[in-house]
Formats: C-alpha cells, sequence, structure tokens
C-alpha cells in the first residue's frame, strides 16, 4: 500500500524496483490476467490526442473545422475508440469490421472516412446506409462504384480523391504509400479528368483531396511537397470549376522507437496552415500510430533460456502472431525487465517460440540476465501490435488490458484455439 495520496504518474514507470502502469504494478496484471498481455495507459492516450489536439488542430483557424480521425487500425480496440470518441475523434477505417468497430464505440458517421484500394461493394453499401462524411476514392473504377451503389439508394456519396504524390516518405518501403508504384491512391495527372468525369454523377459529391505517404514519418519534408502537391491540385480544379471543400492530410506522424528525431508538431502544423491554411477548406488528420504507440506494452514471461556457441536465446511466451512489427518491418522495440536487475547486461537473442527464424524480437541485444519466469516488457507496442495479432500456430490472440486510475481491467480477452475451433465443424 502507497502512503504517498499523489496520483501515479502517468504511463510506465518504475518504482522501488519494479514496473508499474498508472499505478497498478506489472506483476500483479501478470498474475491476473496473464501473459502475453497488451498492457494500456488510458493516461498516456489522453496525452497524446491532446499534444495533437494543441500543437495541430487548435492551433488552425476554427473556420478549418479541423477534425481528427483516429486511424483505427492503428488500435481497433473498442475500449481505445471509447476513449477517443469521448475526446472528440472520428475515424479513418479501411473495412466495413472497422466502420462496425467505430459506430459501436459512438463515433458518429459523420466523422468517419473511410480509405483503402479495394472497398467491396458490401462495404461501400454499409458506409453509404451510415452517411459518412468521406470516401477517400482510390481509382476510377471505384468512384463509379460507389457512384452506382449510392444512385442504387437513393442518396448522395461524399467523396475525395485520394492523392498519390508520388513523394518518397523516407520510411520503411513496407509502410511507404506516396510513390508512384505503391498501389495507393491516383496519380496527380489523372485527378482533373476524374473530377470532370464525376460532374456526370449526380450521386456522387466530389469535393475533397485527400493524401497519405506513409507511416512512421519523421521526416517534415516529404509532407510538405505532399501537402504543395494538394495546394496546386486545388487552385487548378478551382480554375476549372470544380467545388474543393475538404482537405484530408492523412496521418503518418512518427514515434520515437530508438530515440529517432522526430517532426515537430508546431511545425508540422505552421506546414499545414502554409501549405494549405488559406484554401478554406475542412481539414482532417488522421493520426494513428502518434496517438497510441507509446501508450502500449506487451507483457510477456520468460520460458526458457538457451545458449549455443554463438548465441544466447531467451525465449518468450509471446512470438510474432502476438506482434508482427520486429518481423515484418525489423522494427526496434526497448525490451525491459519488469523487476530490475543490477547485474550486468548479457548479449542476448529475444525470440519467441514460433516456428519460423523470422519470430525474434531483439538481436544481439545487450540486457541484464534473465531466468524462466521473469517478465519483460516489449515496448512501444500500443500501434500496430494487438491489431495486427494473429493466431498462427494455433496461439491465443493476446489479452487487452486498459489501466486507468490505477484500476486495471480486461479490454479484450485471449481467444483461444478452443473458441477458434467453434468455427470449424466437428
Ligand atoms: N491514413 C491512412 C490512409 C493510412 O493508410 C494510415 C496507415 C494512417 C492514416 C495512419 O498512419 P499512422 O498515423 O499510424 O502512421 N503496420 C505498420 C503501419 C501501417 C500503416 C498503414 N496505414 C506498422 O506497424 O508500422
Amino acid at each position: 500500500m502507497s502512503t504517498n495520496p499523489a496520483a501515479p504518474p502517468p504511463g510506465f514507470y518504475a518504482q522501488n524496483g519494479q514496473f508499474f502502469c498508472e499505478g497498478v504494478a506489472m506483476t500483479d496484471l501478470a498474475a491476473q490476467f496473464g501473459t502475453p498481455s497488451y498492457v494500456y495507459s488510458a493516461a498516456l492516450m489522453r496525452q497524446a490526442w491532446q499534444n495533437f489536439h494543441r500543437q495541430v488542430t487548435a492551433s488552425l483557424s476554427p473556420a478549418h473545422a479541423p477534425l481528427i480521425c483516429f486511424a483505427v487500425k492503428a488500435n481497433p480496440n473498442l475500449a481505445v475508440l471509447r476513449l477517443f470518441a469521448a475526446l472528440g475523434a472520428g475515424a479513418d477505417i479501411v473495412s466495413s469490421g472497422e466502420l462496425q468497430r467505430a459506430l459501436k464505440a459512438g463515433i458518429t458517421a459523420e466523422k468517419i472516412v473511410f480509405a483503402g484500394v479495394g472497398k467491396r461493394d458490401d462495404e461501400i453499401a454499409a458506409a453509404l446506409d451510415h452517411g459518412i462524411l468521406q470516401f477517400s476514392v482510390e481509382s476510377v473504377e471505384e468512384l463509379q462504384r460507389i457512384a452506382a451503389l449510392a444512385a442504387a439508394k437513393n442518396v448522395t456519396a461524399r467523396a475525395a480523391i485520394r492523392v498519390n504524390p508520388d513523394i518518397d516518405g523516407g520510411t520503411h518501403a513496407k509502410i511507404s504509400t506516396g510513390n508512384k508504384h505503391n498501389k495507393f491512391g491516383i496519380e496527380q495527372a489523372q485527378v482533373a479528368e476524374i473530377f470532370a468525369h464525376a460532374r456526370q454523377l449526380p450521386s456522387l459529391q466530389l469535393d475533397g483531396l485527400s493524401v497519405h505517404i506513409g507511416s512512421q514519418l519523421t521526416e517534415l519534408k516529404p509532407l510538405a511537397l505532399a501537402f504543395a502537391a494538394l495546394r496546386q491540385l486545388v487552385l487548378s480544379l478551382r480554375q476549372s470549376g470544380h467545388r474543393l471543400t475538404r482537405l484530408d492530410l492523412g496521418g503518418g506522424i512518427g514515434v520515437s522507437y530508438r530515440g529517432e528525431k522526430l517532426i515537430d508538431l508546431a511545425a508540422y502544423a505552421a506546414l499545414v496552415n502554409e501549405n494549405v491554411g488559406d484554401l478554406g477548406c475542412r481539414l482532417i488528420f488522421e493520426p494513428g500510430r502518434f496517438l497510441v504507440a507509446k501508450a502500449g506494452i506487451l507483457l510477456t514471461r520468460v520460458i526458457a533460456t538457451k545458449a549455443n556457441s554463438s548465441r544466447n536465446f531467451v525465449i518468450l511466451d509471446a512470438a510474432m502472431n502476438d506482434l508482427m512489427r520486429p518481423a515484418l518491418y525489423d522494427s526496434y522495440h526497448d525490451i525491459v525487465p519488469v523487476v530490475t536487475r543490477h547485474a550486468p547486461p548479457q548479449r542476448v537473442d529475444v525470440v519467441g517460440p514460433v516456428c519460423e527464424s523470422a519470430d525474434i524480437f531483439a538481436e544481439h541485444r545487450h540486457l541484464p540476465p534473465l531466468t524462466p519466469g521473469d517478465l519483460v516488457m516489449i515496448a512501444d507496442t500500443g500501434a500496430y501490435g494487438a491489431s495486427m495479432s494473429n493466431s498462427y500456430n494455433s496461439r491465443h490472440l493476446p489479452a487487452e488490458i486498459m489501466v486507468e486510475d490505477s484500476k486495471a481491467r480486461l479490454v479484450r480477452r485471449a481467444i483461444s484455439t478452443l473458441d477458434l475451433l467453434q468455427f470449424e465443424p466437428d
């Protein structure tokens, strides 16, 4: 029992040699909910939201009616969506599944934007039925399909063209979306023709542009180029008599996983203002990672250790199915023992039990000696962690825990093979 009446600090911190999240000991969370489990700090999510809101949206003129549409794919847990909904968030979705989640969390359709290169008819229909704010259209064929489905329902679809500005975001190739060779968006040279074509589609209100050049961006320069390209398009489309009322500037703001130099949000806001601030358009932002990455950790336990003549392996009960990022993008995540050890570090490879050599969380990492039963945290996994988890090797889908005001609650229980076997006939 703490005798300190002060509220615990937000997020994850060490006290008396062991880690806590908002006043709750990690050891207690592991005992109560098991491992591997994702642990989220509600305070850190709110803090990230306030940061973005204060430095970006609140710094813009209210005439822009700026809207933050949380990129649901980063962390679609209902508890997370509800937290952002209560702060006024909209949602950036890429499937009807994400639409269902956003609506269930209380995010209204007029705050929902729908991107993605392969929207199915049934997904478009569902979004039309709810009357979402915007379809971010990624091909001419899709534009026609949306128009036809809207016409059949006797409704008007609000749409923006997602522009592919052929700009390299300078991020990992697998999360880069703004180059010509990427499948995303429509190249600038085709946009005017599509706007002209859309005039013949009365069920379509095409009055916006959107851009998203990649994720985990750490440089402003590519964003500056992308926003400048949008500006040019708005000006030339207006010259041709088209109405432009909305600009969706995408997400992509990076976070620090390993001391990366980050985009300064005030400079980002200034860039937005400079490039598109005078166009009289509503501005939409789609941050995902920025709002949740630092607010989550993956809590896992050491199953075993082993050494051979070249390596020391620490084998965790979490694996690439729980957290795909290192296997997929060679991404770096800090690995932190829950109970602090004051012993000289050893060079280890931290791996999971999955039968793939890609199932490695860290190679050649210097960590204090770890033994079976020890708890460790894989840091900065609140974004694209649980959301990309799967049951490969017939493993459980990990549990998710939200900690708030010194209380922990299970916001998704682990999903077991027995759960999944229900869907396969006997
Ligand atoms: N808007 C659109 C249209 C997007 O495609 C994305 C992310 C976002 C917004 C949000 O981007 P953020 O602010 O989170 O960077 N699984 C990868 C990231 C994939 C991002 C896909 N699109 C990872 O773990 O790094």
